[in-house]
């Protein structure tokens, strides 16, 4: 029911067609608050790093060459990330607003998107930068645990299943990703500070750039991000 208290401010709506990109390093949490966003702005999470994995689960030729290359901690080709976007901005669940997890993660990538998204509106165009100390980014990769069926993503401490370590959606074995095993960990953050941390100085000055202390529990950080795009008042 509206609020009709004389002095009350009006609640921001959620925001119409917006356009999210997530930065931060592995383990940042991009991927557990763009599901959480997306449900909230009822807008396709659109993870590159899950469609990969989709991919070499099904053995498709992009899977096969994506695979090898994921598990050592490596990024896998512009070219082949260009390609798997753009056609899932092109499908229909995507026309009124998407969140991108883990995408753009270079240059490359950023001018490719760029391209792609020319004419758009840029008002409702958010980049979160999420933060979060190196020591902590290490526990958080060692302790995940992940769902190999649906790609729910778990924490032996701060996100544990409800039962032992089975999915609490599908009932599916909880795995480690290899590429949280501690060597592709570190190729991975040597990638990011190399080829994406260059981004936010990109993305700062041309887009709704915020960033956003990470370090702290899930629920503090998404009533953040809920604030920044609720509305043009708390931008
Ligand atoms: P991808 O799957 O995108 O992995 P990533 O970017 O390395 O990110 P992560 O999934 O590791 O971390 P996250 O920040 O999403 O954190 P999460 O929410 O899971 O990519 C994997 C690979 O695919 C890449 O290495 C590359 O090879 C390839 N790839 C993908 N996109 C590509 C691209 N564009 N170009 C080239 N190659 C590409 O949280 C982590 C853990 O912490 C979880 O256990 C979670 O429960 C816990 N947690 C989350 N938030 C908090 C919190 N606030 N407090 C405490 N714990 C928390």
């Amino acid at each position: 029911m509206a609020d009709v208290r004389p002095n009350a401010r009006p609640r921001p709506e959620p925001t119409e067609g917006a356009r999210v990109i997530f930065l931060g390093p592995p383990g940042a949490g991009k991927g557990t608050q763009a599901g959480r966003l997306a449900g909230h702005l009822r807008i396709p999470k659109i993870s590159t790093g899950d469609m990969l994995r989709e991919a070499i689960a099904a053995g498709t030729a992009l899977g096969r060459i994506a695979g090898p290359l994921m598990e050592k901690g490596g990024l896998v080709p512009d070219d082949l990330l260009d390609r798997i976007i753009g056609e899932r901005l092109r499908m229909k669940d995507a026309q009124n607003g998407y969140i991108l997890d883990g995408f753009p993660r270079t240059l490359r990538q950023a001018e490719g998107f760029e391209g792609m998204t020319r004419g758009d509106a840029t008002e409702q165009f958010f980049v979160f930068n999420v933060e979060v100390p190196r020591p902590e980014l290490l526990k958080r990769l060692s302790g995940r645990r992940w769902c190999p069926h649906c790609q729910s993503t778990y924490h032996v401490d701060n996100n544990p299943p409800k039962d032992d370590s089975l999915c609490d959606k599908d009932r599916t074995l909880l795995i480690q990703r290899e590429d949280d095993k501690e060597t592709a960990v570190a190729r991975r953050l040597a990638e990011y500070d190399e080829r994406t941390a260059p981004l936010i100085d990109y993305y700062r000055g041309r887009s709704r750039f915020h960033t956003v202390d990470g370090y702290r529990p899930p629920d503090a950080v998404f009533a953040e991000l809920k604030g920044i795009v609720g509305g043009k008042a708390a931008s």
